[in-house]
């Protein structure tokens, strides 16, 4: 339908329940605005031992039984082809007080620095993951420890999609009721080229249709 023709409906229906209205708006050429995501870690290992992490905003989650996610990769990078090779990899949440390293490592290649090797508010502990062999990250309250099932070409990126075999879990994050509380994590967020904490509490899944006690 042509926006000519979209605000001629709207007009049209214009006092009926649920009508189209004619607003203002802007169409523009696509684009990957799918908006806010998390700006998570990605680790892997190659034959020798020899670990790397890189930054990866194009990830998620596609299944919850078998538990699934998948991260899109551009060829080009040097995590992309050990990756390829060894079918393992980890993915790590990130925090607020992660942002700087989690910026770093998403513009620096493990082909010239040792990123696991940086210093200071940088520093990212490498530890072991308890499934596979690529490491996880001690400063992520959550790690998922990934086998990939498939990998889409899809064109600029190609897309790992993975089965997680472990959830590699911050143990400071249970509560006294030996519930997993993200809450305290401070976890971070990215949209539109910019990093963020993820603001104030709304609401719990489904309280929009809870009864009032
Ligand atoms: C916030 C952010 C998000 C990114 N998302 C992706 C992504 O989803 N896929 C990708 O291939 N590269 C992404 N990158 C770029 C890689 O992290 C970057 O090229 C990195 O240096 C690759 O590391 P490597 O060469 O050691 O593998 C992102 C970078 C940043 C800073």
């Amino acid at each position: 339908m042509s926006a000519k023709d979209k605000e001629k409906k709207g007009r049209a229906s214009a006092g009926d329940a649920g009508a189209e209205k004619t607003v203002k708006r802007e169409y523009w050429k696509p684009s990957n605005m799918l908006y806010p995501v998390p700006a998570v870690l990605v680790c892997c290992a190659d034959e020798n031992g020899r670990a790397n992490v890189m930054t990866a905003a194009w990830a998620g989650t596609i299944c919850s039984d078998p538990v699934m996610l998948s991260v899109s990769i551009r060829k080009e990078r040097f995590s992309h082809d050990i990756i390829k090779r060894t079918g393992e990899f980890t993915v790590c949440l990130t925090t607020e007080a992660m942002a700087k390293a989690v910026d770093y490592v998403g513009v620096r290649s493990g082909r010239d620095i040792d990123k696991f090797a940086l210093e200071g508010e940088l520093k990212l502990t490498k530890i072991p993951s308890e499934k596979i062999a690529a490491p996880a990250v001690a400063e992520s309250p959550v790690c998922l420890e990934c086998v990939t099932k498939q990998i889409l070409e899809l064109g600029s990126h190609d897309m790992f999609i993975a089965e997680v075999v472990c959830s590699n879990v911050d143990p400071r994050y249970l509560d006294e009721n030996g519930r997993f509380d993200l809450s305290k994590a401070g976890l971070l967020a990215y949209s539109h080229g910019e990093y963020y904490g993820l603001g104030a509490f709304l609401g719990k899944f489904g309280y929009s249709v809870k009864k009032k006690k």
